[in-house]
């Protein structure tokens, strides 16, 4: 197994009573989705899902949430004839259900002011690249592309401007001459689902610090 370092790297984590109540977007294959889920179960992280929306009807992580019990909703963003219309709904629903932090969990979308804004300081992404390198949707691609040899992931807060928001934590893993976007993603997830749950705690107790 390759080396790689997740920086900052705390000791102890915030613990959480109440639980602090989590919403998750998502999108993909939901492997980051479910290691929250087994952190919860494991209580690593004193949190509780309250709902978990996807944006389409293949969304792997519907599975995952019919399997674990988690409350989901399927919001087709093509019936929506605008992001802001669209995101509208996201928060609605995530307002009905109490949420004190949003986690984009692999969330295929661009998100508008009105999403933002509802949840200030509230939403949190996790990225495959160690940001500000390769921003957008073709993280790895671009990683790859470029020759750089170390690669990682970042969980920060979001802002409007994609991929820009303030960093939480990150982790770094080297790109080797033989991977392809499928080695190298395998590589950065295990990562990513260490980074996740500590992005998750660390912006856990700013939300409860600024209630
Ligand atoms: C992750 O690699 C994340 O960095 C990116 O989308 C991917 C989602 O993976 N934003 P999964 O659906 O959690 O498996």
């Amino acid at each position: 197994m390759q080396a790689s370092l997740i920086w900052p790297s705390p000791k102890t984590l915030p613990t959480f009573d109440p639980l602090l109540k989590i919403g998750i977007l998502a999108s993909g294959k939901g492997s980051n989705f479910l290691a929250i889920i087994k952190s919860i179960e494991s209580k690593k992280l004193d949190a509780r899902i309250q709902l978990l929306i996807v944006n389409n009807q293949n969304c792997k992580a519907i599975d995952i949430a019919k399997n674990y019990d988690i409350p989901y909703l399927v919001i087709d963003h093509r019936d929506y004839s605008n992001r802001i219309d669209y995101d509208k709904q996201i928060v609605s629903h995530f307002n009905k259900y109490l949420v004190e932090g949003i986690v984009m969990a692999g969330w295929m979308r661009i998100s508008s002011i009105e999403l933002i804004k509802a949840f200030p300081h509230r939403i949190i992404n996790i990225h495959p690249s160690i940001l500000p390198s390769f921003k957008g949707q073709d993280a790895i691609e671009q990683t790859i592309k470029s020759g750089v040899k170390l690669s990682g992931c970042t969980v920060h807060f979001v802002e409007e401007d994609i991929d820009s928001g303030p960093i939480i934590i990150q982790a770094s893993v080297p790109v080797l001459d033989t991977d392809d976007k499928y080695t190298l993603l395998k590589r950065i997830q295990c990562q990513e689902h260490k980074i996740i749950i500590l992005g998750i705690s660390i912006a856990g107790k700013i939300w409860r610090d600024i209630a």
